[in-house]
């Protein structure tokens, strides 16, 4: 009887789980490691390769990071948000967590894995903005391990498009993603025939994604459908007037 009733009440909690971890969005904790880039000059984490032209303009403040060739994915994990804690390092550990997103790549080392070379495949790694390092570690430590897990992004507004390139080759930053953040695929259409339909973007690197030769867009209104790595995708209808420019920011739905 007692065990049946044990049953029932791990089955039920088993199935709260279940239940809940979909509901917040947020992954399975994992084992990482990290350090920080950036301590004496703000400008080394303004910019990166996921193509953002200035973190703190466009949003994501002290809070990003550089992430290692494995969780990198060639950029794919650009935009996704991280929560991260410090563990099992009593002597540099600080309490809390933090949450950054991801906006660069931190590149393998001709180093030993174990001496330098953090960032070397198959390592976990974050290289955090020093302030955002901060948050969890003493700056002495240098490096420490952490526990980390996906978490929904959190924006204020619609997703930006951020018009880039030049009428060959039509290109745009995607950033102030909500939810999954990370994006998978772009297309974009303007309002006359043949263009007036559906046309996929490339990643060209990080959250810039591009199209050739199709400089007709120039001139035409234009929309976006924004697929994330969740799956959910977003459309937004002529985002960008006829008369948009290249290197202007254009405003659209949200996830
Ligand atoms: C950081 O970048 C900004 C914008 O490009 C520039 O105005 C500033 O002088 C730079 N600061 C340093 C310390 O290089
Ligand atoms: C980022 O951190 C620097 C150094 O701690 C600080 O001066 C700056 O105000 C912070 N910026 C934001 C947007 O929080």
């Amino acid at each position: 009887m007692g065990s049946a009733f044990k049953l029932v009440g791990f089955l039920a909690a088993a199935a709260a789980a279940l239940l809940l971890s979909p509901a917040s969005g947020a992954g399975d904790w994992q084992p990482a490691h990290a350090t920080f880039y950036g301590n004496a000059d703000p400008n080394e984490s303004r910019t990166g390769a996921c193509g953002y032209d200035d973190v703190f303009k466009q949003g994501y403040g002290n809070m990003t990071a550089a992430l290692s060739t494995a969780l990198f994915n060639s950029g794919a994990a650009c935009g996704g948000c991280y929560e991260i804690q410090c563990v099992s390092d009593t002597q540099w550990c600080l309490p809390g967590t933090i949450t950054v997103t991801a906006t660069n790549f931190c590149p393998p080392a001709n180093k030993p894995n174990n001496d330098g070379g953090w960032c070397n495949p198959p390592l976990k790694h974050f290289d955090l903005n020093f302030p955002a390092f901060l948050k969890i570690a003493k700056y002495r430590a240098g490096i420490v391990p952490v526990q980390f897990r996906r978490v929904p992004c959190v924006k204020s507004g619609g997703i930006k498009f951020e018009m880039r390139g030049n009428k060959d080759w039509i290109a745009v930053l995607i950033f102030n993603v909500a939810g999954a953040g990370s994006v998978t695929a772009v297309s974009v259409k303007g309002t006359a025939a043949p263009l007036g339909r559906w046309i996929e973007m490339q990643r060209s690197s990080g959250e810039v994604w591009a199209v050739r030769w199709q400089s007709a867009l120039v001139g035409q209104a234009l929309s976006f459908r924004v697929t994330t790595s969740d799956g959910k995708t977003v459309e937004s209808d002529n985002v960008a007037p006829p008369n948009w420019q290249f290197g202007q920011t254009y405003e659209g739905k949200q996830f």
